[in-house]
């Protein structure tokens, strides 16, 4: 470990576990559901990213809203914190506990709820995994509105917690628009029902809105309803190079402007990147290989008219070609290459995990200014560290990593602050999708007032007033100022 060094002290006011408690669990749950083992509770207490290490031990896996209710009332009345996680795919250190806190998993309540074939609205339970409730729809005709590299772990529950962007966000937007309704679970075991199913509803306050991306703060999400689009029919893939920065950025500007409404992914990765994926990954190559180029950009179209939506990419391959916005490039022939295409923009956290320690960075910034704190990291850290840029440029989303072989609390020293410090001058954000977690509970002054950050305490003590919810991430540790 020796990622951001925390700091953060055990709170005093919550009780340790007793043989009682387990007990009580066995009792609600059954044996089957209460874990205690070695195997089990290692892989429960460890991050994806292998950097963070809690020391609970005890996981729990309800079946239903009920049990959940019943867990969360006895654990308040106990002071006994609470981990909510879901496909423990988190990049922020928010899904494993920090101490001893009862890891609550809602993998086993899985189910699809209802599919509405007419208006695409599909309601299921929060632990259905984000590829599984995708193959689904693909069968009825329809798609989730998100789609990241995670998908085949990472739950609907934890994606509306952390309110996941990724790689269709730049077309379906986020899931603010698309979640329609959520049932959620507080800390004191009352079942908030706000599982609506309604485009509009004016109704007061949408306190849904609470809960997307609250990171199992305010409570845990038992059901969600999101609205999904359709699948259409013609998509097409194109990977491509260009020799500079400000080439990606009118790339960007021309695909808006040409593209138009058939625009369904824009993403970026630079040179060290690809160096990465290729040196780390096996079976890639990279679908450009005359030359290394300084960036590759990947732009999907989605539409449902095969001949028009080709004509229309192919004239706008050829302007950006001729006008020298494109070095190089190809469009995928058939779904394999595609997927052989997104395995590259896809691979790089993976790639980035084979090669070492990395410090992972997620901000949004201008578009125009973005690439400039690479360049800048790359300057501070000189031959010390690798450092990659890529990201979803469509939303204007940064992922800054560094990579080394080892943790190092000089490298560290190097990029924090100054990573927020820059983000914050430049009035971007310090996590524009992956959520503040442990690692930047203490970081939200960067882009967040005090004023702003009051209210949120304020709201957190309104609805969890003990703070066993997913207790040192989020907000900060530290005094408000
Ligand atoms: P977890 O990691 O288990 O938990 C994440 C947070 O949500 C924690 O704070 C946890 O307490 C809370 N939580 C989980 N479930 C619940 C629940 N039911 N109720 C209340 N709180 C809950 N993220 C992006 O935004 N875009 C990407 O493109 C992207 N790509 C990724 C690619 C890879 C290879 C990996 C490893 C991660 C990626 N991520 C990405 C980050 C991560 O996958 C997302 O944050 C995802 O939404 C987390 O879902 P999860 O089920 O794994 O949640
Ligand atoms: C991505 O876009 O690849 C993910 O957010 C994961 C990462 O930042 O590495
Ligand atoms: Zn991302």
């Amino acid at each position: 470990f020796g990622s951001t060094a925390t700091t953060v002290q055990r709170d005093p006011s919550f009780s340790i576990l007793s043989s009682d408690d387990i007990d009580y669990f066995v009792e609600i749950l059954g044996e089957k559901n209460v874990f205690q083992d070695e195997d089990k509770l290692s892989t429960a207490n460890m991050d994806w990213m292998r950097k963070y290490k809690g020391s609970s031990k005890l996981l729990l896996q309800p079946r239903c809203t009920e049990e959940v209710s019943q867990i969360l009332k006895y654990c308040n009345s106990r002071r006994l914190a609470v981990v909510p996680q879901g496909g423990n795919t988190g990049l922020v250190g928010g899904s494993v506990p920090v101490f001893d806190e009862v890891i609550v998993n809602i993998g086993c309540m899985n189910n699809i709820i209802s599919f509405d074939k007419v208006s695409g609205i599909l309601v299921c339970e929060a632990g259905c995994i984000l590829e599984n409730l995708d193959s689904f729809l693909i069968n009825q005709g329809f798609l989730m509105p998100l789609d990241l590299g995670a998908k085949g772990s990472c739950q609907i529950g934890g994606n509306v917690s952390t309110n996941a962007g990724g790689l269709r966000f730049v077309r379906y937007g986020s899931l603010h628009g698309n979640v329609l309704g959520i049932e959620a679970v507080l800390a004191d075991g009352s079942v908030i029902d706000m599982l609506g199913t309604l485009r509009k509803d004016n109704t007061g306050y949408d306190l849904k809105h609470l809960f997307i991306g609250s990171e199992g703060s305010l409570g845990i999400v038992t059901k969600v309803s999101i609205l999904t689009p359709l699948k259409l029919s013609s998509i097409n893939l194109a990977f491509l190079a260009c020799n500079d920065y400000l080439s990606c950025q009118k790339l960007l500007l021309e695909a808006r402007r040409k593209l138009g409404e058939i625009l369904s992914a824009f993403e970026f990765l630079d040179h060290e990147s690809m160096g990465m994926v290729l040196t780390h990954l096996e079976g890639i190559r990279n679908p450009l290989p005359s030359s290394m180029y300084n960036f590759y950009v990947l732009i999907e179209t989605t539409g449902s008219d095969e001949s028009y939506d080709k004509e229309k990419l192919e004239a706008f391959l050829l302007r950006s070609m001729e006008g020298g916005l494109i070095s190089d490039g190809v469009v995928a022939q058939d779904i394999n290459q595609a997927s052989s295409f997104w395995r590259i923009r896809e691979g790089i956290t993976e790639a980035l995990m084979k090669a070492g320690a990395v410090y992972k960075y997620d901000l949004s910034l201008p578009v125009e200014k973005m690439y400039n704190l690479v360049e800048e990291m790359r300057l501070r850290l000189g031959l010390s560290a690798k450092v990659l840029g890529y990201g979803h440029l469509g939303d204007a989303n940064l992922h800054l990593n560094v990579s080394t072989l080892q943790y190092d609390d000089s490298i560290l020293a190097q990029i924090e602050p100054f990573v927020y410090e820059w983000t914050s001058k430049h009035r971007g954000s310090i996590s524009a999708e992956h959520g503040l977690g442990l690692m930047k509970a203490n970081e939200i002054y960067y882009t967040k007032s005090p004023e702003t950050v009051r209210l949120m305490v304020s709201i957190k003590k309104l609805l969890d007033p003990n703070g066993i919810l997913n207790p040192y991430k989020v907000l900060p540790h530290s005094p408000l100022p």
